[in-house]
């Protein structure tokens, strides 16, 4: 978690930049932060973007949804992070926090936005597998799993609810055996939970961020990856427009990959047999996905 204030991309630099993405062909546009609810214009960028035919995705803890969801409704999807239970998630995230992502969660079903939950599995909710995926069957949604980063996040302080090995291994494992008896709330592949099951040891995959998905900084600063060890010594600022920035990016010399999203991202562009037919029945489900994506962080704040 981490907090940070700079400049940001006013109103109009952000449409020029949708419109440079657009030109350049990118069909997926995730807004992230910090926590983009807390930029007023989020709701312009997100029908800017969807103007442009991309397919938007808004990852929140649920503030404000419940006031201003008219401002976002044309969102392809809203991820609202869940840690667990209201006293594990409120230990974490601050009082009153899991009443906020579940009353998101309520908005959202309420007015037709699609939602999916996010938990980082941290020392403090190896045991809630069971109650979050409860949970997303309720709001009839599945749950994206995945470690908590090693440091805390963009920063080089150890990351003090980093889980034990052995039983943040039981708690993939468990999630494995239930993806394999036909959970179908749980999002992560089978292929990205043997992925992370190896955390924190180092482990290659074959990474296409740089190439064909994109990390954008508040200010329009390109990275190659948020998550990558590079991130902070690789920034290209788009001086000449995104397309020429993006193609100084590099692809980062990375040895660990635990986001889920790319992971799964990275497995099916390498043509991972078992994770392209996993992503394609959950297209087959919903058709609208795509797999080219830029992550536009937002404001300053704490995530
Ligand atoms: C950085 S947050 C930004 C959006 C929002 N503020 C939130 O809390 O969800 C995006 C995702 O990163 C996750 N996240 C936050 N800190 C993390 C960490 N140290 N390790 C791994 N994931 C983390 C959040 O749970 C969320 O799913
Ligand atoms: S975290 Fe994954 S996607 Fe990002 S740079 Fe590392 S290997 Fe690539």
């Amino acid at each position: 978690m981490w907090d940070k204030l700079g400049p940001e991309l006013d109103l109009e630099q952000g449409k020029k930049m949708i419109d440079d993405l657009a030109a350049s062909g990118t069909i997926w546009l995730s807004f992230t932060g910090g926590e983009p609810m807390l930029r007023k214009e989020l709701g312009a960028f997100i029908d800017y973007a969807a103007d442009r035919g991309m397919e938007t995705s808004v990852s929140t803890n649920g503030l404000h949804i419940e006031k201003r969801w008219q401002e976002i409704r044309r969102v392809g999807r809203v991820k609202i992070s869940l840690d667990g239970p209201e006293e594990v998630h409120d230990r974490i995230r601050g009082k009153g926090s899991h009443r906020v992502a579940l009353r998101a969660a309520d908005t959202c079903r309420e007015h037709g936005i699609p939602i999916k939950f996010s938990a980082v599995l941290a020392e403090h909710n190896l045991d809630q597998i069971d109650y979050l995926v409860d949970v997303s069957r309720q709001y009839e949604t599945q749950v994206m799993f995945q470690p908590t980063t090693l440091n805390k996040l963009r920063d080089f302080e150890p990351n003090p609810v980093r889980p034990p090995i052995e039983g943040y291994r039981d708690a993939i494992d468990k999630l494995i055996a239930l993806k394999q008896q036909g959970c179908r709330e749980i999002a992560n592949t089978i292929g990205g939970l043997r992925h992370i099951r190896h955390w924190p040891k180092n482990t290659g995959i074959e990474c296409w961020a740089g190439l064909l998905s994109v990390s954008l900084e508040p200010d329009g600063t390109l990275t190659s990856c948020k998550r990558s060890p590079m991130e902070g010594k690789q920034r290209v600022f788009p001086a000449n427009g995104f397309h020429d920035a993006f193609t100084q990016l590099k692809v980062p010399a990375c040895e660990q990959c635990w986001d889920s999203g790319m992971i799964d991202l990275n497995h099916a562009l390498s043509f991972n047999a078992n994770t392209v037919l996993a992503l394609l029945s959950r297209f087959y489900r919903r058709p609208a996905r795509r797999v080219e994506r830029v992550h536009m962080s937002l404001p300053a704040s704490r995530p």
